[in-house]
């Protein structure tokens, strides 16, 4: 199924690369990019060109998933330019630290068969090993050695945020967190607001799991579109950048394919109700 494609009040048909959120140092993210949690290296570098050829310019990796190589193998397999793809990746939560982070930097360029990163982000603060602070100066001078051009951290509790901008007087360009209807996350999103950091929603679909919700099959119905497209789009209107993860062609273009309709006030109304405070993975504080 694909949306109609009406005039999107998201799309500013002004600017030319108006699916492009501005972020707070002057770079544009792609407000859908492709998630690649959980996915091998094969299956990696066959998600990756399919999204590429449909129409995706941003792909969220990490050191973790240890499928950085076949993201860069992808990338350089494809024929859409590298300077046309949004690439982010993280650094473990192991390696948090200064000199520790710069490595694993490198180590990440290295299988992402590139010389620079859109943005680099601290993966899990662990506060218990308490080296956050000095992953975020690593980042830092990522930036200013221009080879990170944004940066950003994910799965930060609000005290965590105000530590690293205390320390160094830099925030955050980018806040990735799981987000979903489920655990809508309001505070962490008044907090990234009242900073300037976009917020980006890691499954941003609850893993799939809140598909079937009748309410979701109601909306989506109304507006001829699938259940993961209007919390897709439910996200969008929110002011959230999304990462859907997905191995299957289709869903990876539906999953593109959220520009030209829009949620009613009743629809956010009726998603909101389906919020349990659900988590699908852990609580930060617990990850060190
Ligand atoms: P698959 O990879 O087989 O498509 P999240 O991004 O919230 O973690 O969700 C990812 C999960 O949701 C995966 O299991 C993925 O399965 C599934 N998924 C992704 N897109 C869709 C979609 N459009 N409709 C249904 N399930 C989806």
């Amino acid at each position: 199924m694909s949306a109609s494609h009406a005039v999107d009040p998201l799309v500013s048909h002004e600017g030319g690369d108006d699916r492009r959120i501005p972020l707070n140092d002057g770079h544009r993210m792609p407000r859908v990019g492709l998630g690649v949690y959980k996915m091998t290296d094969d299956e990696v570098a066959a998600a990756v060109a399919l999204a590429l050829d449909a129409g995706y310019r941003a792909i969220d990796t990490a050191a973790m998933y240890g499928n950085e190589a076949g993201v860069g193998a992808a990338l350089a397999a494809s024929d859409v330019p590298r300077g046309d793809v949004f690439v982010a990746t993280k650094v473990r939560f192991e390696d948090n630290g200064y000199d520790s982070t710069l490595r694993a930097f490198d180590d990440s360029l290295v299988k992402l068969r590139t010389d620079y990163v859109d943005l680099y982000l601290i993966h899990w603060p662990a506060p218990l090993r308490d080296r956050y602070v000095e992953a975020w100066r690593a980042l830092i001078r990522l930036r200013e050695e221009g080879r990170a051009r944004s940066i950003g951290v994910c799965n930060f509790h609000p005290e965590h945020l105000d530590r690293i901008v205390a320390e160094t007087g830099v925030i955050p360009a980018v806040h990735q967190v799981e987000l979903h209807p489920r655990f809508p996350q309001h505070r962490v999103r008044a907090y990234d607001a009242n900073l300037g950091i976009i917020t980006q929603a890691w499954s941003p679909l609850a893993r799939g799991r809140l598909l079937d919700e009748p309410v979701l099959t109601r909306i989506a119905r109304a507006h001829g579109v699938t259940p993961a497209q209007v919390v897709l789009r439910w996200h969008l209107e929110n002011d959230v950048t999304v990462i859907p993860k997905s191995v299957n062609p289709d869903r990876i273009r539906q999953n593109l394919d959220l520009f030209g309709f829009s949620l009613t006030s009743a629809d956010h109304r009726a998603i909101a109700d389906l919020e349990t405070g659900e988590r699908t993975g852990v609580d930060p504080n617990d990850r060190n």
